[in-house]
Formats: C-alpha cells, structure tokens, sequence
C-alpha cells in the first residue's frame, strides 16, 4: 500500500486543499488527510468539525480518510504507515517555511519523503485564515469552501461573531 499523509491545520477545509487530496487520491494507493490537534490552539473550528468538514467533502473519494494526529508528524506518519508527506505550494512566500519544515522532518525521520504539488493558479491566493476572516464578517466565502460545508461554515463563524458581541 502506498499511502500518503496530507497533514495540516483545516481551520476549515478550502477547494484548494480539496483540489490537492483529489490529485493525490488519483496518485496513491491511500491519503490520509491528518488535522492536527494542538492543545495549544484553539483554532477557530474544533478538531471534530473540521475533520466532520473534510469527511463531508471528500465522501466521493473512497481512498481518502481524515485523522486526527499530536505530537510530531514524522511519529504519526511511521504509526500510520504513511511513506510520503504530502504539502500544497501555492507561491513562492510558502516556500521558506516548508523548505525548513520538510528538511527538518527528513532530519527526524529520513524514511519519510515531503513531496509538494503545486496549488491550481485559480486557488493560490485561497487560505483558511482568509476564509475566516472574509465569513466572520459576513461575507460571501462560496468561492472558496466546498459547497457542502459552506452553509456549516457560514454559520458557524456568524455565531462566534454574535457571541463576541454579545448578542
Ligand atoms: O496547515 P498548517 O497549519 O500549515 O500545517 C502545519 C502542520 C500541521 C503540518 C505542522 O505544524 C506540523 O506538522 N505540526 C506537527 C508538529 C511537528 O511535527 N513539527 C515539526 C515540523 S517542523
């Protein structure tokens, strides 16, 4: 089995990560799209949620599971059986932090090989943050959530908008 491990925050999912996990579930045996758990961040959705939101969105892909995984990755993807990490490039600003990410983890654990794809032009300016953002002021983020969370998503950040306020 040749599995690959897509690790990530997913505060939420985006059509840009849902655009990579379709291109590795074409390439590998199995992916494991693994949200990582930190109980030193909150984040904005739980872990729960979010792995709720990727399993909703990924439910036509039948070699794609969501985990949820703590500690170190390299750990999770030797427990997992998982050979290749898998990191979206979406422009050049990402590449710093995943150049100095994936030669740390190959320090770690040089079993394990980081392999980036390329982010769809269309989705390179898409992230996470943004869409919290955009969607926590009530506006419109369907361009850039998959449509079966969007309604999920929307709510969900509307009402931690009224409850900081109060109402
Ligand atoms: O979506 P993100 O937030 O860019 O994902 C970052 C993630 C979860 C892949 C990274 O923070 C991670 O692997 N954390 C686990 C801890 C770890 O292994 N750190 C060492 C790598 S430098």
């Amino acid at each position: 089995m040749n599995i690959a491990l897509y690790p990530g925050s997913f505060d939420p999912i985006t059509v840009g990560h849902l655009d990579i996990i379709e291109r590795a579930a074409r390439l590998y045996d199995a992916v494991i799209v693994a949200v990582l758990h930190n109980p030193n961040k909150q984040g904005a959705f739980p872990v729960q949620t979010r792995l709720a939101f990727i399993e909703r969105a990924c439910a036509h892909l039948p070699n794609v599971r969501a985990e949820r995984f703590e500690g170190l990755l390299v750990d999770y993807a030797r427990q997992a059986g998982a050979s290749v990490v898998l990191r979206g490039l979406r422009a050049v600003s990402d590449f710093e932090y995943e150049f100095q990410m994936a030669q740390m983890n190959r320090r770690l654990c040089p079993g394990v090989e980081t392999l980036f794809m390329m982010t769809r032009p269309e989705h390179a300016y898409i992230s996470s943050s943004g869409v919290r953002e955009i969607a926590t002021f009530g506006g419109d983020v369907s361009a850039f959530v998959p449509p079966c969370i969007l309604n999920d998503v929307q709510a969900a950040l509307d009402a931690g908008r009224r409850n900081a306020h109060g109402r």
